[in-house]
């Protein structure tokens, strides 16, 4: 999604607006610019395609300016051109702004502006905002945005520069993303916090209906009414490390490579000897009596874990627990009232269905539960309770490591809640298993990426493939269909094995290959049938599964793929890296841009 930069203080704008856009490129966009105020005259530059087109243009201009903003842009409104790439400039070109996000009225404020005379220069939403500020600006830019705002409805960050106001950067807030960051004698403005990594870690998060004035010496964060705020100054912990490669050609493959070390950073902390300590989970376990359902929402990759935490949490709690992708959540009417608990999935916390479908249970009463990786994101900010997932910085826009802490999120959750339902004994046995689960996923990394690379040699040349599984498997799955198609752009599909015969069977046809996940032990007969009736019509099929069951599958399947042997209820944890692995290998052999693909933003903050 769109990407907002900006900076004033003593330095030259134009290099630390390019490097901050750099640390946003992984959250995809199509077009990239800036605007600087250099002797009081507001100097634009924007350009259609990666930064670097736009960087190259700038080499040959030596701008000064040290006031500026910059941007990338995703396209909603408006193909990706130069003419629709931020930032957008008033009739006379004196301001510029940047924005994220969707302006739902801006039709109709549009055809009110053209009908006082204001000339309009591309086809987005965004330059409405301009044109709104330029109507009533009478010297004041505060004012004037103060008062534009008040006109808009949707989802919105913005920022503002003048040349009237060459010491000034003018920002608002409105369910989008939005953060200051304060240097020595300098601020800086971003919508996402690793574009302010080089230079700081000491940030200022703004809240909806925020706006804030950054100027020369200070800066000052004004509320609704106009009211000075004073607000807490946060430290991030991120480093800046985590956004780089580390040797590795794609962040991706680095993430992947992570995982051993993200699932000792959550899991070390909760796991006694004895159970598990959540104190994140609040009054959630005195509630959870009353608690007559539980709802899961979240989107993509996040969904999915949700479905695992659905198996988990019915079986532990024996509470009904239903998944909801959220962009369906609120519309379908949910039964959601004072005795649900819902919990909202997100590795970005910013989400925007998802974190609409929070708003929606909490005006619902019910008690909600983030499972989110970004400390200080909306969701994270605004759930009754907050348990971080702790993956670090996930740049890929497939998601890897999150995915992995999600699933162990949900088992701590799922153990801890089920603490009273279970026997002493079968409680003990599912901690050990946890407590390997680090070591395990770093034994798969190594005996895995072989075969996955074979795996993908043959997958690579394919239009189609397909991924089955039954219980915990599906759901599984579902994930590695979404990696494939998500990054190799080979099409993929999910299937519960068993419901293959009610109609998908008759798309298996000589060769094809269908990755099916064994990893049950409980559903291992039924597997095997269905993966015969598949083979029988012509079907590859690349099975995985546990070492324990290699014997049972050997000759069985056309290919096969095994991980270290586990409980069946952490076998999703080990299963998905070859299932990562496969997706990168087959994306990397078809050299699509692995980390940034077509059409895809890293954060979802558009409905
Ligand atoms: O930040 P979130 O976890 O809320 O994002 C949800 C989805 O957009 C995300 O998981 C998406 O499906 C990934 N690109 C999948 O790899």
């Amino acid at each position: 999604m769109c990407g907002i930069v900006g900076y004033i203080g003593p330095k030259g704008a134009v290099p630390i607006l390019l490097e901050g856009l750099r640390k946003l490129e992984y959250r995809g966009y199509d077009s990239a610019g800036i605007a600087v105020i250099e002797e009081q005259k507001l100097l634009l530059r924007k350009s259609e395609g990666k930064l670097g087109v736009l960087e190259e243009r700038l080499k040959e201009e030596k701008f000064l300016g040290d006031i500026g903003l910059g941007h990338t842009r995703w396209a909603t409104h408006g193909k990706p051109s130069n003419e629709n790439a931020h930032p957008h400039h008033d009739c006379k070109g004196k301001l510029a702004i940047v924005h994220n996000g969707i302006i739902e009225n801006f039709q109709a404020i549009k055809k009110m502006l053209e009908d006082e005379g204001h000339s309009f220069f591309s086809e987005t939403d965004t330059e409405v905002i301009a044109h709104l500020i330029e109507k009533f600006y009478q010297g004041n830019l505060v004012k004037a945005v103060q008062k534009a705002t008040s006109k808009l409805e949707g989802s919105y960050a913005i920022a503002v520069i003048s040349q009237d106001n060459p010491d000034q950067i003018v920002a608002f807030r409105q369910d989008s993303p939005l953060i200051l960051g304060i240097g020595e004698q300098e601020l800086y403005l971003a919508s996402d916090i690793p574009a302010l990594l080089p230079y700081t870690r000491k940030v200022i998060i703004l809240d909806d209906g925020e706006l804030a004035e950054l100027n020369r010496k200070n800066y000052q964060i004004f509320d609704l009414q106009g009211n000075i705020l004073e607000k807490e100054i946060e430290e991030i912990d991120w480093d800046l490390e985590m956004a780089e490669k580390k040797g590795f050609p794609h962040y991706m493959l680095k993430e992947i490579h992570e995982q051993p070390d993200v699932l000792r950073q959550l899991l070390t902390t909760p796991l006694k000897d004895d159970g598990i300590d959540l104190p994140e989970l609040g009054s959630i376990l005195d509630f959870q009596k009353k608690i007559d359902r539980i709802f899961i929402v979240a989107c993509g990759t996040a969904y999915h874990s949700g479905l695992i935490g659905k198996a988990l949490l019915e079986k532990t709690t024996k509470i009904p627990v239903e998944v909801d992708m959220a962009s369906e959540f609120r519309y379908r009417s949910p039964l959601v009232g004072e005795n649900s608990l819902v919990i909202l999935v997100s590795q970005s916390g910013e989400t925007a269905d998802t974190l609409a479908a929070l708003r929606y249970a909490r005006e619902k009463k019910a008690k909600t539960l983030g499972i989110v990786n970004v400390q200080g994101s909306t969701i994270f900010r605004e759930a009754d309770y907050t348990l971080l997932i702790k993956a670090g910085l996930e740049i890929a826009v497939a998601s890897t490591k999150a995915y992995m802490n999600m699933l162990a999120a949900f088992n701590l959750v799922a153990l801890k809640m089920g603490e009273g339902e279970f026997n002493g004994e079968k409680l003990a046995e599912l901690l050990h298993f946890l407590r390997e689960i680090p070591a395990q996923a770093e034994k798969t990394l190594h005996k895995i990426e072989r075969p996955s690379r074979q795996a993908a040699e043959y997958i690579k040349n394919w239009d189609n493939a397909f991924f089955v599984g039954r219980g915990l498997d599906y759901s599984l799955a579902l994930e590695g269909a979404l990696k494939l198609k998500e990054i190799s752009y080979i099409h993929a599909e999910a299937y519960a094995a068993g419901e293959l015969k009610h109609g998908t069977l008759a798309l298996i046809e000589e060769g094809i290959p269908v990755v099916a996940l064994v990893t049950q032990e409980d559903l291992l007969e039924k597997m095997v049938s269905n993966i015969q009736e598949i083979r029988a019509r012509g079907g590859y099929v690349l099975g995985l599964t546990q070492d324990k069951f290699v014997s049972r599958l050997e000759g069985e399947v056309d290919f096969l793929l095994s991980i270290p042997n586990t409980s069946d209820f952490l076998a999703p944890l080990l299963g998905t890296i070859p299932l990562q692995m496969i997706s990168y290998y087959a994306a990397d052999l078809r050299d699509c841009p692995i980390d940034q693909p077509r059409n895809l933003a890293k954060s979802v903050t558009v409905e």
